[in-house]
């Protein structure tokens, strides 16, 4: 029988900085992504929030001044270029100031952490880089988004929505699965500079786009 100290894992017996050294260092040649999906309809309730705010997609002249809601790395340039190639970006905005955005791509997902794009089927969305300004973080912005994407979706006809978390992101999982997305399978890349093999598992008994290579 193993002492529970030789159960837990090398990482969490770490010191905090070293474990997360540790982190970067793997996810730099492995990297592993959880797949999210949910039917459209019915679409997740909208929560009800203490303040007002406005939800809409943005136009490709639209590059939020305030970059605070929006994902750092993401310059205005990849901006006007997800545009262009039809993914739509959805901001939450609080008094003007854009403080929570999310993308939705159909036909292919972009994935840009393992260089690959998903092939959707032609009634499926995916949605990808969410982001909530941390000053404005659990307040359930991200879930207010996620009900109105659902919403706008599900009323053209699509069924059903993707996404795809990093297995370490343990808060970028627990939003899409507090709206009621469920673990339909995994990705995966062992990549070394711009090279990377992949491979797809699905859950017993789902079917999951496969991965091809990206635009
Ligand atoms: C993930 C992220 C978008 C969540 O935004 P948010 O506006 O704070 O999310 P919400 O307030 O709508 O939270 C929804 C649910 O997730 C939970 N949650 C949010 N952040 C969490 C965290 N760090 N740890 C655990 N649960 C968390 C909330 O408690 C809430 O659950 P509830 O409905 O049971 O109360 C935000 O934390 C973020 O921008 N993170 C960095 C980028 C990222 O990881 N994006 C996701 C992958 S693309």
């Amino acid at each position: 029988m193993p002492t529970p100290y030789k159960r837990m894992s090398l990482q969490s017996r770490l010191p905090r900085q070293v474990s997360t050294l540790y982190t970067k260092v793997k996810t730099t040649f492995l990297r592993e992504m959880v797949l999210v999906a949910r039917e459209l309809s019915p679409p997740p309730p909208m929560p009800t929030l203490s303040l007002e705010v406005s939800i809409r997609a943005l136009g490709r002249t639209e590059f939020p001044r305030s970059r605070d809601g929006l994902r750092r790395s993401l310059s205005q340039k990849s901006f006007v270029e997800r545009v262009e190639r039809g993914d739509v970006c959805f901001a939450l905005s609080i008094e003007g100031a854009v403080v929570h955005t999310a993308w939705v791509a159909v036909r292919r997902g972009p994935i840009e952490y393992l260089r690959r794009d998903l092939a959707l089927e032609e009634d499926e969305i995916f949605v990808f880089d969410s982001y909530t300004n941390p000053e404005y973080r659990s307040l359930h912005l991200a879930t207010a988004r996620a009900a109105f994407v659902a919403d706008h979706y599900a009323a053209r006809g699509f069924r059903r929505s993707l996404g795809v978390v990093a297995v370490e992101n343990k808060a970028g999982l627990a939003v899409p699965e507090s709206v009621g997305y469920r673990r339909i399978g995994s990705y995966g890349a062992f990549c070394i500079g711009r090279l990377c093999r992949t491979w797809s598992e699905p859950l017993p008994g789902q079917q999951i786009p496969a991965l091809i290579r990206m635009r």
